[in-house]
């Protein structure tokens, strides 16, 4: 049975594409051709349907062998394509085999179509079975970047989730261990305080030098704890949390620190949020403390639409920000874990600083009411 054959012929006379149908029949195939010679019908076609081969007259007087080539290109179509010379002419089937020709032939010698047709045909078809197994792989590899890339996210959250959780260890001990032990000690001392005899200053003084290293250390104690566990938000919620942060900031640090809150009680947000937000001004205000030498500190957070915005801004010596957002050993970590945060939130962090221009913090995350689960695939978190 005749192989059913689509072809294009590019050709200003009628006669000579009646040859190569003709020939193309001789060979085996059932043809199913359309003769064409204006630039705009030929493009109207090309765009039409699909065609098996494209056979082209070099001399045809309005689109020529090459012009309809330059379409072909400039159009992605990789439909074969056969140019038909009046004679032989080295230069300019070399010219037409650059231009992306997959062969020519004369038009004296109309047999060797049927073979640069059935090769052109097996070319595009390799071509294209090729191009479907790289997109194939590509497709594969996309999958796996993801999966790579969900697994990171998983990873990211459950390591957040067990720091918080070891804080949270971590305070209670302090808190019940040490800070017990401190707080008795400092009971004996007040026990002690009174028998001491009028007369015995010195000890008088060590006793009272003990309970006052004992109350400093209680007092560091129960800073630390607070730091480690941010209780407070579960006590008083964000709004007071985090102007409890400024509040210890400036007796840490001194200069002058503004806290802006923008409806004062805010609503009431998903209780990882809400820690999240709390721990990235907890380290943007230790990093304005240890690194910036600020005059003066503004944290501020406001609510916009569907997202929360807090910023932390100080006026201090400011410094290059890495925009990578990977953590390498001679590096801190707070900047690394705050975008970390803020991208598990399905959110961002943007960093805005320059030597000598301060800096300016800036975390963005979508609001979830208390209850809803997080996004699924938050941009931005790092693979380890
Ligand atoms: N507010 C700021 N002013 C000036 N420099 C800053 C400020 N915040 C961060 N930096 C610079 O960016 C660097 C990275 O900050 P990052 O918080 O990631 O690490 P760190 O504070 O040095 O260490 P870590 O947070 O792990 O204890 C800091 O070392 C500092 O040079
Ligand atoms: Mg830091």
């Amino acid at each position: 049975m005749a192989t059913p054959l689509r072809v294009l012929i590019v050709e200003d006379s009628a006669s000579d594409a009646l040859v190569i149908v003709r020939g193309l029949e001789r060979g085996g195939y059932s043809v199913d051709w359309q003769r064409l010679q204006h630039p705009t019908s030929i493009r109207a076609a090309l765009l039409r349907q699909e065609w098996d081969v494209i056979v082209a007259d070099y001399g045809t007087q309005e689109q020529g062998g090459f012009d309809t080539l330059a379409l072909l290109r400039e159009r992605r179509i990789e439909t074969p394509f056969i140019l038909v010379l009046e004679s032989l002419n080295e230069a300019l089937a070399i010219e037409a085999l650059r231009a992306g020709a997959h062969d020519y032939v004369m038009k004296s010698h109309a047999a060797r179509l049927i073979h640069a047709v059935e090769r052109g045909i097996a070319e595009s078809r390799e071509r294209r079975e090729r191009r479907r197994a790289e997109e194939a792989l590509r497709a594969r590899e996309r999958m796996q970047e993801e999966e790579r890339t969900r697994h990171a996210v998983e990873l990211a959250r459950q390591r957040i989730a067990a720091q918080e959780a070891e804080r949270q260890r971590i305070s209670r001990e302090l808190h019940d261990e040490i800070g017990q032990a401190l707080a008795t000690l400092l009971m004996y001392v007040d026990l002690l305080v009174p028998q001491i005899p009028a007369d015995a200053d010195e000890l008088h003084e060590g006793i009272e030098r003990i309970g006052a290293i004992a109350r400093r250390a209680l007092d560091g104690t129960r800073a630390i704890s607070h730091d480690l566990r941010p209780t407070i938000l579960d006590d008083v919620g964000l709004a007071a949390a985090l102007r409890w942060l400024a509040h210890e900031y400036s007796s840490r640090h001194g200069g002058s620190i503004t806290v802006e809150i923008s409806p004062e009680k805010p609503p009431p947000l998903a209780a990882d949020l809400e820690v999240a937000l709390f721990r990235i001004a907890q380290e943007a205000l230790t990093n304005a403390g240890k690194h910036a030498h600020a005059a003066r500190v503004c944290l501020s957070l406001s609510f916009t639409g569907q997202s929360a915005m807090l910023v932390i801004e100080d006026d201090g010596q400011g410094f290059v920000p890495d925009r990578q957002s990977t953590v390498d050993r001679d590096r801190g970590i707070g900047l690394h874990s705050m975008r970390e945060r803020a991208a598990l939130l399905g959110g961002e962090l943007a960093v805005d600083s320059a030597p000598g221009q301060g800096t300016s913090i800036t975390a963005s995350v979508p609001l979830r009411p208390r209850g809803r689960s997080l996004p699924s695939s938050p941009a931005g978190v790092a693979r380890p």
